[in-house]
């Protein structure tokens, strides 16, 4: 294929953070028109490649040409006169804004009274048919239209490369519907994708080629159509995963012991509609759900994360006595952890380091004074606990915010697990994992169970529930509905208790 069919190319990019490489030697290209997924482990180079097309970060060595032309990118801004826009893991939106303001961000001067701009983004949204009312502010919006903003905004600015690091990772399963539709019509619109994710099946189904980062390294790129999971897989990890979590099923659930912690008829504005639930030691309680199950409000609520003002009645038991925690310190202190699905917003302190933010952890258990932290122990905590679950960094002393997604949300469960708590609460924990530490961190939480802790894992992601749960309690519209024992239970089951 010659050079002028490529779009966008990269060749033997190198992209070095404090001298180490996140990306080596790289080359890669993408066609006119094409659904590229780019995959690989958590820290392979995914973000950093697709950094550098978009002008976020500069490549230390190599050459990137844009229409066969060379370029040096120096901001996002050049890149998206280029063609190219990236919506990002961590939404770029400007949340005070409106979504009128943050699509003619820097073009205000065009419109002479702001109610200009609210009929030209209306106008706008509608001509791409995406349901968002552009006077609300990019706060109120939830991940699905959040991107659909993103999306508007590439679009608006005539983007003919658009990249998408993990889309899909905080959308509900309707919402990933729409996603897909719309990266279709984007490709039908002749604009070529590319298309970061963990989850292999939505790469196996979306793409036109995949490629495979490996360390920072090339290893694989070929049509979708030469592909199956077990070859992702093989090249993304250089060995034979492949049976990992594929329409596994328990074949023994582990009994009950004492009932830790229950929920009755549990009331929280719209989300919860007397809920009751219990979960017991020594097994893992899978909750599943679609959205508006209620079940993260419902465990936040548990954890002292909800604000009094939205709780509207029940009662939470904690061996029996009623707990009402207003504060996730109190909570902490009783042995119960909550292991969040947002590690940006609640998970870690960012500018810190690995060891210090795992620290913290278990200073909120203590309640010892905040800011006396000794070095040594934070040390060997921190050591300990990264070496547990494999948390990967080209060194130990950078931020929690330097590292990949995956290992991020690694740290988050550290940071919770040291303080030993009784009852743990896992909330989609292993969104934006790879397949990999999947494995690693569903070895972690089935340990937690066979050492006698009670484990509830909340998981949008049905081979997981099925793969880890001694128990799957189905919650459907703000109440669990039915409960399945984990050897028992069949996809088609659940799905219909989900939705029915
Ligand atoms: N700003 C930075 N400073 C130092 N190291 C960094 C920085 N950004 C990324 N890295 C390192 O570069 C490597 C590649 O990271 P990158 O974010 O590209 O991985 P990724 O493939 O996107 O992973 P994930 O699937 O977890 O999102 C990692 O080892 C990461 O810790
Ligand atoms: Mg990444």
């Amino acid at each position: 294929m010659s050079a002028e069919d490529l779009v966008l190319e990269l060749r033997e990019a190198t992209k070095k953070y404090a001298g180490v490489p996140a990306i080596e030697d790289v080359s890669f290209g993408l066609r006119r028109g094409e659904i590229h997924a780019l995959l690989g482990e958590n820290g392979a180079g995914k973000s950093t490649l697709t950094k550098v097309m978009a002008g976020v970060v500069p490549l230390s060595a190599g050459q990137m040409r844009v229409e066969g032309q060379e370029v040096h990118l120096r901001t996002p801004l050049e890149a998206l006169h280029r063609g190219i826009a990236m919506v990002f893991q961590e939404t770029s939106l400007v949340p005070s804004m409106t979504v009128a303001q943050n699509l003619y961000l820097g073009q205000e001067k065009f419109f002479n009274r702001l109610r200009g701009i609210y009929i030209a983004a209306q106008q706008f949204l509608q001509s791409l048919n995406f349901d968002v009312d552009p006077t609300h502010t990019v706060a109120q919006l939830g991940a699905a239209k959040k991107q659909m903003v993103e999306i508007a905004r590439a679009v608006l600015h005539k983007a003919r490369v658009i990249i998408f690091d993990e889309p899909t990772a905080s959308l509900t399963p309707e919402e990933k519907k729409y996603f897909f539709d719309l990266v279709l019509n984007l490709k039908a619109r002749g604009v070529s994708i590319i298309f970061i994710s963990h989850a292999l099946e939505e790469a196996l189904l979306l793409a036109d080629r995949i490629t495979v980062l490996r360390d920072g390294r090339h290893v694989v790129t070929d049509d979708k159509a030469n592909f199956d999971r077990a070859r992702v897989v093989q090249a993304m990890v250089g060995r034979d995963l492949s049976q990992t979590l594929h329409g596994q099923k328990k074949t023994f659930v582990r009994p009950a012991g004492e009932c830790l912690l229950s929920v009755r008829n549990l009331r929280m504005a719209s989300m919860v509609k007397n809920n009751s639930l219990s979960v017991f030691a020594g097994q893992v309680t899978g909750v599943f759900g679609l959205v508006g199950a209620g079940r993260t409000e419902t465990f936040k609520v548990v954890a002292g994360l909800i604000k009094r003002d939205f709780f509207h009645g029940g009662e939470v038991l904690l061996r029996g006595k009623p707990v009402r925690y207003r504060v996730a310190r109190s909570a902490v202190r009783d042995g119960i952890a909550y292991v969040s699905e947002d590690r940006k917003v609640e998970g870690f302190f960012e500018t810190m380091s690995i060891a210090r933010n795992i620290y913290m952890g278990l200073l909120g258990k203590l309640g010892g004074a905040f800011g006396v932290v000794s070095n040594a122990r934070m040390k060997e905590v921190g050591e300990r606990w990264t070496k547990l679950l494999n948390v990967r960094a080209i060194s130990k002393d950078v931020k929690v915010i330097e590292l990949s997604g995956g290992n991020q949300q690694k740290v988050v469960i550290a940071k919770s697990l040291v303080q030993e708590p009784d009852v743990i609460i896992f909330d989609e924990p292993t969104r934006g994992v790879d397949v990999g530490a999947i494995t690693e961190i569903h070895a972690e939480i089935n340990r937690l169970a066979d050492a006698g802790k009670a484990v509830v894992v909340i998981s949008s992601y049905l081979p997981e529930v099925m793969a880890l749960s001694d128990r799957i309690l189905v919650a459907k519209q703000g109440k669990v509905v039915v409960e399945f024992a984990g050897n028992e239970a069949t996809q088609e089951g659940i799905m219909y208790a989900a939705i029915h």
